[in-house]
């Protein structure tokens, strides 16, 4: 038993990062400024997105993509339950109503056919939200082309997908031209890249300006457009909006985050390789599968094919990632107790566990 307390999931934080803060509180420019637009510009760079908005949250992005789109009452969402509440509260804060389908037994991601059934047998369904469930990609190809048959905005809670890719794409960047796509990540305190409180909103030009008025009160004109020398005082309030804009403190932390992310991928890929490894064969338990054509913000990729036409990815993977030591104990041992102590089938993504909402109606949320 270890003498001190493990802490959950624990930022990566730097000497960077401090420094970058002092800065910001020294530079007598706290709120959304300079910073702040280098995050954007570097992440939008990151992930080949047209446009990015930094926010404060996964919760405000999902919230402003749905009133960007001008989703409301009487309107319709598909989406999962395995998510994060806050996937669905967005949904019902703009008045709109949740729609929730199954998802595949593999993957734990939602089903494109149960989507597709659903959007046949329901016309108020106007967007549907994937989330990228423990940061293995949906499936993306089969989602969209569903958008685009019955012209719907698609929405993803990409808050574990960062970095992750679909089809040589990453998460982030544009996955149809011709269908309206938003993308939101988290930047909680628990996430990949952290920055305490945060996240971002990927898309189209056009709507993430649109998207940041909605974020700021709906004004024309954020602090730093109105109260530096170039800037100028007259705003117009535009919108009814919210209040989810990104402060330059924490883009500060977010800047050097980034900077970070593939070697803190890297670190990932090369510890959870080391639990699948132990893990493989082990009575009761279904590994994580790893699509060919994807990749995952958290689990490395495998080398035995597990393609969506191959079925049940529950074969014992071979990794490719080399061993390290581990730093992941508490969680996979207090998942490992719960599995065996229910002789249950359980499937451990990594740094969490959860039974299959098919199976069950309870689960541990990575919040
Ligand atoms: C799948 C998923 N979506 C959305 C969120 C919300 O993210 P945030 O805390 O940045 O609002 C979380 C948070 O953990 C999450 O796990």
């Amino acid at each position: 038993m270890r003498p001190e307390f493990l802490s959950f999931s624990p930022p990566l934080i730097g000497e960077e990062e401090i420094e970058e803060v002092v800065k910001a509180l020294r530079s007598g420019w706290i709120t959304t400024g300079p910073r702040v637009d280098r995050f954007q510009s570097e992440f939008r760079e990151f992930v080949g997105a047209e446009s990015a908005l930094a926010l404060n949250s996964c919760t405000g992005a999902m919230h402003i993509a749905l009133a960007v789109l001008g989703i409301g009452p009487g309107d319709r969402v598909v989406s999962t339950p395995m998510t994060f509440a806050s996937t669905i509260h967005v949904i019902e804060q703009v008045g709109a109503q949740p729609v929730l389908v199954d998802v595949e037994p593999d993957t734990l991601n939602i089903d494109p056919e149960r989507i597709e059934a659903a959007v046949r047998a329901d016309p108020k369904i106007k967007a549907i939200m994937p989330v990228h469930i423990y940061g293995h990609p949906c499936e993306m190809d089969a989602i969209i082309d569903i958008a685009r048959r019955h012209q719907l905005a698609v929405i993803e809670d990409a808050a574990h997908a960062l970095p992750a890719s679909y089809r040589g794409r990453m998460i982030g960047a544009p996955a149809g031209s011709d269908v309206t796509n938003l993308v939101a990540f988290s930047f909680y305190a628990n996430k990949n890249l952290a920055t305490g409180e945060g996240g971002m909103l990927t898309g189209p030009r056009e709507l993430i300006d649109e998207a940041r008025k909605w974020s700021l009160h709906g004004m024309s004109r954020d602090a730093h457009q109105r109260y530096t020398e170039e800037g100028s005082w007259f705003y117009e309030v535009q919108l009814p909006g919210f209040k989810y804009n990104m402060p330059d403190i924490q883009a500060a932390i977010g800047i050097h985050q980034l900077a970070k992310l593939p070697m803190m991928q890297r670190r990932r890929h090369e510890i959870v390789a080391q639990y699948d490894e132990g893990l493989t064969g082990l009575p009761g338990l279904e590994l994580p599968v790893i699509r060919s054509g994807s990749t995952s913000s958290v689990s490395p990729s495998i080398d035995h094919d597990s393609s969506p036409s191959s079925g049940s990815g529950t074969s014992a993977p071979r990794f490719t990632s080399s061993r390290s030591t581990s730093i992941l104990t508490t969680e996979t041992n207090m998942a490992l107790r719960r599995s065996s102590s229910r002789s249950r089938s359980a499937r451990i993504s990594g740094w969490c566990l959860c039974r299959s909402a098919r199976n069950s109606p309870t689960a541990t949320w990575p919040t």
